[in-house]
């Protein structure tokens, strides 16, 4: 390889890096904006353990890593995922494609989600992203007809309309 052509493949490969690093690190203020969505949206008081109980006192290392505790609905019992675990693999584009298509499955809040715009969709993926992997699978969903053995939340019996 010439020199000329070196100098040109390595000037290519820094731009290139740089681009690939810009995009790959959020800036300081979208995760903080991200964060601020992740709490304001009521997030973990779902997909984090404890939430509610603590006042919202647990540490961030502990944010978004699922809960055991079901909700049960006439479809069966679901877990909130371990988000922390999800989005190392899930990419973005699949986050905004289920806020974008996935409303009308409670308890899930895919239907409120559909209210913020892509900007802060973005904002809330790359705050939990970057804390990082951490914690373990939520239990698999069940089927209605089986007892769950965790705490759950029952979502089946509705206050009858007045
Ligand atoms: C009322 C409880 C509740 C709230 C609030 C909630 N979630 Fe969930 N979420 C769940 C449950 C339960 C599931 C698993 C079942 C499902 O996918 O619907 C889930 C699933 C998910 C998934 C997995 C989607 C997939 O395709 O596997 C992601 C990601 C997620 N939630 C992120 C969030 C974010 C971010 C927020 C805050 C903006 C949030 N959730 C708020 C209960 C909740």
């Amino acid at each position: 390889m010439s020199i000329v052509r070196l100098v040109a493949a390595t000037a290519a490969a820094i731009v290139l890096f740089s681009g690939v690093s810009a995009s790959a690190a959020p800036s300081a203020a979208t995760l903080a904006r991200g964060r601020a969505l992740v709490v304001f949206g009521t997030c973990n008081d779902c997909h984090t353990a404890g939430w509610r109980e603590a006042d919202g006192n647990v540490p961030v290392a502990r944010w978004m890593t699922g809960s055991s505790v079901g909700f049960r609905s006439a479809s069966g019992t679901s877990y909130p995922t371990n988000v922390r675990l999800e989005f190392q693999t899930m990419p973005e584009s699949q986050w905004l494609q289920a806020v974008h298509t996935r409303a009308g499955h409670p308890p899930m809040i895919w239907q409120d989600l559909r209210a913020v715009p892509d900007a802060d969709l973005r904002a809330i993926y790359q705050f939990i992203k970057s804390l990082g992997p951490a914690g373990v699978l939520a239990p698999a969903a069940i089927p209605p007809w089986r007892e769950p053995a965790t705490p759950y939340v029952d979502t089946r019996v509705q206050p009858t309309p007045r």
